[in-house]
């Protein structure tokens, strides 16, 4: 091989060095090092500089970051080119070590930086080209959340707890599923008692149902022994009702109680019929109907003047003029001793309130299982 700074060899064969099939076309001879095992003289700087060429080009036309990936296994990766080089080093001569080893280092940081560069080319087209394609338009309406609101039965709960928080009553819960004791047997409802047929109910066991009315609530208050009591208690009820327009097997009651020094009949009818007013409108008149419940004595339902013709007579109230919306009474003395409360002592009143009847009234449905149904296009309404 000729000597020279600078040397043109030309070679149809591809030449095996160190290991590499590589086809060398142009040697620019600046630092010679020769390669042990075939004993021609190479020189490293040259083969590095192809292997960077390669490498360069191969990236600078790469369609992509996958293509980019295969580029930096091919040139970087454990079997890649420059690592080949690497791994050749023992067939260098020991003097000229340093020198190909800082080559080939030097190699890899170019070629990483161009990978590098080349990624972050990649990465800002294609946010450009989203950008492009994700063009928001600021000038369309904006999409309303869609918020959801209250069921008319819970609308009209809230409305009878206002009422009645502002009379300073308190509102208390009692479990769904009941003692038979509280809801019958302390309500003066003793087994065989006829009224325990009208609420046949879901049994549990012989001890345990699902409440038939929240009337089991005023017992268990009394109980706690903490007197006098002013309190209401909205709840679900059960009863093995067929279901029709004006039944459900599942519904909810709002039951009230008072228990004070020298409560009179008086001032149930006073409390009810404030409540009425503050329910149905300023002019709303109550009557009361003697009735009979086993756990007050006297008993009435109270009515109230329709609040579409205001006691004329109409299609809403069947011409009566009047509609019933609860059950009232004094407190039965049994009931009271009972729960230990002496009778000679305390008094009470106590009331019971379907919260469907009066959703119903107050919006003017006339199905209670629209109620039930959970149709939007009926809730939306209210
Ligand atoms: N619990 C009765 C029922 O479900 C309603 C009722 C009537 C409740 C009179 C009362 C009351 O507190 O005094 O039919």
């Amino acid at each position: 091989m000729a000597e020279g700074n600078s040397l043109e060899v030309r070679v149809s064969q591809p030449h095996l060095f160190w290991g590499m099939s590589y086809p060398i076309q142009t040697i620019k001879r600046s630092s010679r090092i020769k390669c042990v095992s075939c004993g021609n003289e190479e020189i490293m700087k040259e083969k590095l500089e192809k292997i960077m060429k390669d490498a360069l080009s191969q990236i600078e036309t790469s369609e992509g970051l996958d293509k980019l990936n295969d580029i930096r296994v091919a040139f970087l990766g454990k079997k890649g080119e420059l690592t080949s080089v690497l791994k050749s080093m023992k067939d260098v001569a020991p003097e000229d070590r340093p020198k190909v080893g800082q080559l080939v280092n030097e190699a890899r940081k170019d070629i990483e930086a161009k990978l590098e560069a080349k990624k972050t080319a990649f990465a800002k087209a294609l946010r450009e080209e989203k950008m492009k394609a994700e063009v928001i338009d600021v000038t369309l309406p904006g999409k309303k959340p869609k918020l959801g609101h209250r069921h008319p039965n819970t609308i009209a709960l809230q409305e009878v707890e206002k009422i009645f928080v502002g009379l300073g009553y308190e509102v208390v819960e009692g479990p769904e599923v009941e003692y038979d004791y509280y809801n019958f047997e302390a309500l003066n409802i003793p087994a065989n008692h006829p009224a325990k047929d009208e609420q046949d109910t879901f049994y549990i066991n012989d001890k345990f149902l699902l409440r038939t009315q929240t009337s089991s609530v005023q017992v268990r208050v009394m109980e706690e022994g903490k007197l006098p009591i002013r309190m209401i208690a909205p709840g679900r009820v059960f009863r093995s009702d067929e279901v029709d327009a004006t039944h459900s097997p599942s519904f909810h009651q709002i039951e009230g109680l008072v228990i004070d020094k020298n409560i009179t009949f008086a001032d149930l009818k006073g409390t009810l019929a404030e409540f009425a007013k503050e329910l149905f409108g300023e002019g709303t008149k109550v009557k009361f109907r003697p009735h009979h419940f086993p756990f007050t004595e006297p008993s009435a339902e109270m009515d109230v003047t329709c609040f579409k013709c205001g006691g004329k007579g109409c299609r809403f109230c069947k011409g009566e003029g009047w509609i019933e919306i609860l059950g009232c009474g004094m407190v039965h003395p049994h009931v009271l001793e009972m729960s230990h409360i002496d009778p000679e002592e305390y008094t009470g009143f106590a009331f019971g309130v379907g919260l469907e009847r009066i959703a119903l009234l107050k919006y003017e449905i006339d199905d209670m299982r629209l109620l039930y149904e959970n149709d939007k296009r009926f809730l939306e309404q209210f």
